[in-house]
């Protein structure tokens, strides 16, 4: 079974509630449909009787639950929650509502963090940046994590590297400006994303220009010394590097360049050392090999909130959702 219908069975046998706030696009509607018919997940949509009429129009979204987010008998609910989660930042009842009127990723954000829903999807027409940024902002980040990151879930058509072409690339999404310890910990929660997607154990190689200590620079060293953070802090992490792809991927070039390590070669979950590197690296693949790239889906978030790409087709909102609902079963 191709990975995204392992997911989506996944998504039908414990159903989650996940929000859309996307009504000014017609793909929301196209998407709704489908999750509603393959009984993916029960959604919900924010948009006005405009938007709804509008955007919505040819599509059955019966199963649909519909927020108007200006007359909503909930909203005064989530206007105390966000007063109250951003208060100190100067966030008034009146700013509160003027926010969530004119953003609806706010409004979806509220209603996870209220417990009206189980995570939210957006970004078909929203930045990266605005559509994290109220996640960021509204739900923070699990107990004990510093960072949320970002990975894709790679589908390589015909390929027996990784696990027998899956991988998680990360961080490809987040992060501007990483250094080791926020490497370290990029990687262990980019093997856990595995795990707990793909039900395989994850094997993590921290990507580099240098295969251990081939080339000396900054760049090189940061790779190195996030590898040794990783294995002191996260003890059960099969992790090594610093690795160039072909040492991380291909046995015949792990043999020679690093043979005594357990990952190189084997690796199916891959931590890039910069932002650059894994936005590049996920779209290349994503092209030249006709790879499936599911993402960027978050981690570290305390609930599932995932961005989709704004040249995302249906299918795409779909894939995201039923992945949210299954991070929300977690
Ligand atoms: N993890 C946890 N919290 C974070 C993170 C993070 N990685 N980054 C910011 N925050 C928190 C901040 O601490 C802050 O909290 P506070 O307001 O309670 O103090 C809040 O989020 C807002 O932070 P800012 O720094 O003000 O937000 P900003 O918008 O400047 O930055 C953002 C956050 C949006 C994630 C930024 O880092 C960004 O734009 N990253 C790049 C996104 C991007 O363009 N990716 C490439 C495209 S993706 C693709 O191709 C599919």
């Amino acid at each position: 079974m191709a990975f995204i219908d392992e997911i989506k069975a996944r998504a039908k046998a414990d159903k989650k509630t996940i929000v859309l706030p996307e009504s000014m696009d017609k793909r929301t509607f196209e998407a709704a449909e489908k999750i509603i018919k393959e009984d993916i997940a029960d959604i919900i949509i924010i948009g006005t009787p405009e938007e709804i009429a509008k955007n919505g129009a040819g599509y059955d979204i019966s199963g649909a639950t519909i927020i108007d987010p200006f007359n909503d008998p909930n909203k005064q609910k989530y206007i105390d929650k966000f007063v109250e989660l951003r208060g100190k930042k100067g966030v008034t009842p009146e700013i509160a509502q003027e926010t969530m009127e004119k953003d609806y990723m706010y409004y979806a954000c509220l209603m996870c963090k209220c417990g009206d829903a189980d995570g939210a999807v957006s970004g078909a027409c929203h930045s990266t940046g605005n559509t994290i940024r109220p996640a960021l902002q509204l739900l923070k980040t699990k107990p004990g994590i510093s960072s949320v990151s970002g990975f894709f879930l790679m589908e390589v058509p015909n390929c027996t590297l990784g696990e027998d072409g899956l991988f998680v690339f990360a961080d490809c999404a987040v992060n501007t400006d990483v250094d080791s310890a926020k490497l370290a910990e990029i990687a262990s929660l980019a093997a856990e994303s595995f795990t707990s997607l793909t039900g395989k154990d994850a094997r993590v190689a921290m990507l580099s220009y240098s295969t251990m200590g081939s080339a000396k620079h900054d760049d090189v060293t940061k790779v190195a010394e996030a590898v040794k953070l990783a294995k002191e802090n996260y003890p059960d992490l099969v992790v090594d590097g610093e690795l160039q792809l072909d040492a991380a991927l291909v046995p015949e070039v792990a043999a020679l360049k690093a043979p005594d390590s357990k990952v190189a070669g084997h690796a199916n979950t891959l931590v890039f050392p910069s932002l650059e590197a894994g936005n590049i690296g996920y779209k290349l693949v994503q092209r030249l090999a006709n790879a499936g790239a599911y993402g960027p889906v978050l981690q570290g978030l305390s609930m599932p909130v995932n961005d989709l790409s704004r040249g995302c087709y249906a299918d795409d909102i779909v894939g995201t959702v039923a992945i949210t609902a299954v991070q929300a079963q977690g």
